[in-house]
This record gives structure tokens, C-alpha cells and sequence, in this order.
């Protein structure tokens, strides 16, 4: 378990995972076009939330290196945040990176395993707000509904969930969006990956050459296996909405769309 209330890192540490949180930025947004945008709104609704709150507490779920719980404290001051990941590779640059801020920790956790919200630094609940980005499309449906059960547990009430994802059409009667955010996809990679900016595995491979996070790529051999690269069905906007409204949640809907590229909110 990486924990960072005993993390050191040095200038030389930090700024390798600085360049790697920076090549990471720019990895991602060539598979999302609008991923700043979409970082943006959701700080800026986490702001509006948390205008009379003191010291807000933010969950970055699925957090990957931190990079939307690191906007979100930028535009939030005095907030506070934990980035829970399954990977250890991700979450060793994350506390680095945590450990040249000290506003945020990192919790190693599987949301697919049902004890993930007994985490100390998870079930030091509740929290202000709970975000999440271009993740929660790996899980199974049904781990997705037990997730966002949980999430009600763990958010104050008046505090909120906001999850930017991908929520893509349906081939057979959504053809012609689908279509057209297929062919925006592919456009924007086409654009994206001339060269400078690391495509999925070349930022993978630049992981591996880095000494540092040797130890996390080995673990993350073995807690990811063959899922690694196994998409889970698809959930739909609907099955998203219906399933916070069921798990507690009493104002739900959209807050942000780009084609399928959705920002969803849910106020408890
Ligand atoms: C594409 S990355 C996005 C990371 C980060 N949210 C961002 O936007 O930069 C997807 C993240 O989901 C995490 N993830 C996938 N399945 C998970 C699970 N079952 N439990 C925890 N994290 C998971 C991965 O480890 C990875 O960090």
C-alpha cells in the first residue's frame, strides 16, 4: 500500500514525475479532446460547492497520477484530497508528486473489490466532493452501481460526485453520433500523435525506463494480468443517472457535454 504520510522525495524524484505527470496530460488529452474543458468545469463546480466549507476534502477516484485532483486544489484553496488507483505504478508518480505538495495523499485501492471504501484515508469520510475522469467505463456495470452506493456513503450531504467519461453511443441506433464521435476520435489522434506527445505505450515504456517506479511496474504486473486489457461492457448515460438517483443521490444529470464525452453530476 503506498502511503505518503511517509513518502520523501527528493528535487531530482519530483521533477521526473513532474515530466512524466506532464506527458501524461498530454497523452490523455490526445485520446480526449476536451479533457481540459472537462477538467476545468469540474473544478470550478467542486469551487461552488465548497465556497463556505473550510478545509474541503475531495476523493479523486481512479486518480490514475492525481492530474484532476491537482486542478481541483489549484482552484479550491485550503482543500485536501485523496487520489485512490488500483495501479502502483500510477500511484508511486502520484506521491511524488503528492509528497512536493503536501495537500494530497494517495490510497491503493480496487474499486472492484467491495472492501475499497474501508481504506483509512477513504473511511475518514465524509467528503465534499468526489470526482473522477475517464475511468469508471472500466468497470463492470454492476460494480459501477455498488460504486456509486457506496459514493453516497462517503459524500456529505449538499456534497457532490462529478464523473467525466466517455460514454459512447450505441453503434445500432445512435449510428450517426456514434459516427461522428468516431471519426472526431480518430482525428484528433491523427493530430495529436506526430511525434512529440507519447502515444498510450510509448508514455508506458518512458515509466519503465524510469528507475524509480521499477518496483510499482513489477506489482503492476501482477494486479493488473490479462484485465489490463479487457473493456467491460458498456454502461449508458440512463444506467449511470438511475443508478445515483437509487443509491441516494437527489439532484443528478449533466453538467458538461462534448459528443459522448460527459461530465455527470450527483448532489446528495
Ligand atoms: C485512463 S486512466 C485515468 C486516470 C485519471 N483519472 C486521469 O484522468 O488522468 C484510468 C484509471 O482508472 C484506474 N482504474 C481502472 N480500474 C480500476 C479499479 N478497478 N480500481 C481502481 N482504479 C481503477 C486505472 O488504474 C487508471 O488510473
Amino acid at each position: 500500500m503506498t502511503d505518503t504520510t511517509t513518502h520523501q522525495t527528493d528535487a531530482r524524484t519530483l521533477a521526473d514525475a513532474r515530466a512524466l505527470a506532464d506527458r501524461w496530460n498530454a497523452q490523455q488529452t490526445g485520446y480526449i479532446r476536451h479533457r481540459a474543458e472537462r477538467f476545468d468545469t469540474i473544478a470550478r463546480v467542486v469551487a461552488g460547492v465548497c465556497a463556505d466549507v473550510a478545509e474541503p476534502r475531495i476523493l479523486d477516484l481512479a486518480g490514475g497520477p492525481g492530474s484532476l485532483a491537482i486542478e481541483v486544489l489549484a482552484r479550491v484553496p485550503g482543500a485536501r484530497a485523496v487520489v485512490a488507483d488500483k495501479d502502483p505504478a500510477l500511484l508511486a508518480i502520484a506521491a511524488d508528486l503528492a509528497a512536493g505538495t503536501g495537500r494530497f495523499e494517495v490510497a491503493e485501492v480496487d474499486l472492484a473489490d467491495g472492501g475499497w471504501a474501508e481504506h483509512p484515508l477513504i473511511a475518514a469520510a465524509p467528503f465534499d466532493a468526489v470526482v473522477s475522469s475517464t475511468a469508471l467505463h472500466w468497470l463492470q456495470p454492476g460494480t459501477l452501481v455498488d460504486v456509486y452506493r457506496r459514493l453516497a456513503t462517503l459524500v456529505r450531504p449538499g456534497g457532490i460526485v462529478l464523473n467525466g467519461d466517455h460514454l459512447s453511443y450505441d453503434a445500432g441506433h445512435e449510428s450517426v453520433l456514434a459516427g461522428i464521435a468516431l471519426a472526431d476520435d480518430e482525428a484528433m489522434q491523427r493530430e495529436t500523435f506526430t511525434g512529440a506527445v507519447d502515444t498510450w505505450d510509448e508514455w508506458w515504456r518512458a515509466v519503465a525506463e524510469t528507475p524509480r517506479y521499477a518496483g510499482a511496474m513489477e506489482r503492476r504486473a501482477g494486479v493488473w494480468g490479462a484485465e489490463l486489457h479487457e473493456a467491460p461492457p458498456k454502461a449508458t448515460l440512463g444506467l449511470h443517472l438511475q443508478a445515483l438517483r437509487s443509491a441516494g443521490f437527489r439532484q443528478t444529470g449533466t453538467v458538461w457535454q462534448y459528443l459522448d464525452d460527459h461530465v455527470l453530476y450527483a448532489v446528495r
